[in-house]
């Protein structure tokens, strides 16, 4: 996203002139969303706020998404970025390159996943670290292969306060232990790969990474622990370090979010 096309197009709503092809783009396709985004609180927060981000400062642009996304800046962004592509979504600079690792549980099954798992451990600021996230994977109806995903978290708003969020996703099962998770967020469409890395005894954590995409130049990666319980016992942690050096990942990368206390 261009902080300078958004703080134009705001400009231009104004009635300040504005010759951008982006802005004319979206007067052209998006009149209605734009005119809703201005009327809503929080979609014309959440546009001032990325304006005040330096070019390519991703954690100040998704502060700002996170701090005051709603339905309308969603269906602002849908418009403008997924149906018309009046703006574009600049990669991150440098571009994140994906390293999937080659260990994947290969007899790891989609049902495995079925109910709910805090996150204990994460390792991509921006979508990992946030505090009592819990992922609730449920069987579709009509699918044994498809599972829904309910994804809750808690975000420290740029004011200070605290948001509580939720994404909804899907998950498919390619192969063993590895899985396909596609979701519309922040009106745009993203599709990342899963894997999962190690199972924990009883089966009562997991090590999972994933690389996912919004563009054929946009990607992201990260990786997180799944728990059953809110924290790991000495044992699992001993385990889980144990992982670690067998992949030669630096455990010392990952954030613990809070996990106590959170309404499940
Ligand atoms: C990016 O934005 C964050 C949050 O607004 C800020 O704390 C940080 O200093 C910025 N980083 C750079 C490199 O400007
Ligand atoms: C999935 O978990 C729910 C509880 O979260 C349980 O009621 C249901 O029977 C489980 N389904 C499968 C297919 O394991
Ligand atoms: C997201 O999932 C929750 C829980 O399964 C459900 O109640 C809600 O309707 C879903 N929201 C959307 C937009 O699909
Ligand atoms: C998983 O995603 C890939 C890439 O988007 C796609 O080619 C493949 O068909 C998907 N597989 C399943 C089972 O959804």
């Amino acid at each position: 996203m261009k902080s300078t096309i958004i703080l134009c197009v705001f400009l231009f709503l104004e009635y300040v002139q504005c010759s951008n092809p982006n802005v004319l783009c979206i007067i052209k396709n998006c009149a209605k969303q734009s005119a809703e985004c201005i009327a809503d609180e929080g979609c014309r927060s959440a546009m001032m706020c990325i304006t005040g981000c330096a070019t390519n400062n991703q954690t100040c642009l998704f502060d700002c998404i996170y701090s005051y996304e709603d339905d309308v800046f969603d269906a602002f962004m849908k418009c403008a970025s997924t149906d018309h592509q009046c703006i574009t979504n600049d990669p991150p600079n440098p571009p994140v390159v994906c390293h999937p690792p080659q260990k994947v549980e290969s007899s790891f099954t989609i049902d495995q996943l079925n109910g709910s798992w805090y996150i204990v451990k994460g390792l991509n600021p921006l979508y990992d670290c946030f505090d009592c996230q819990i992922t609730t994977f449920s069987p579709r109806l009509d699918s044994k292969t498809v599972f829904d995903v309910f994804e809750k978290f808690d975000v420290k708003t740029v004011k200070g306060g605290v948001r509580h969020r939720s994404v909804n996703e899907t998950v498919a099962q390619v192969s063993g232990g590895i899985f396909n998770y596609t979701s519309m967020m922040m009106g745009q469409n993203t599709h990342a790969q899963w894997r999962i890395v190690h199972v924990g005894t009883g089966k009562a954590f997991l090590l999972a990474y994933y690389c996912g995409s919004i563009s054929a130049n946009y990607f992201y990666e990260g990786a997180v622990v799944y728990s059953r319980a809110p924290t790991l016992t000495t044992n699992q942690l001993v385990e889980l370090v144990d992982t670690f050096k067998d992949l030669g990942w630096d455990y010392s990368k990952y954030c613990t979010p809070n996990t106590l206390k959170c309404s499940i």
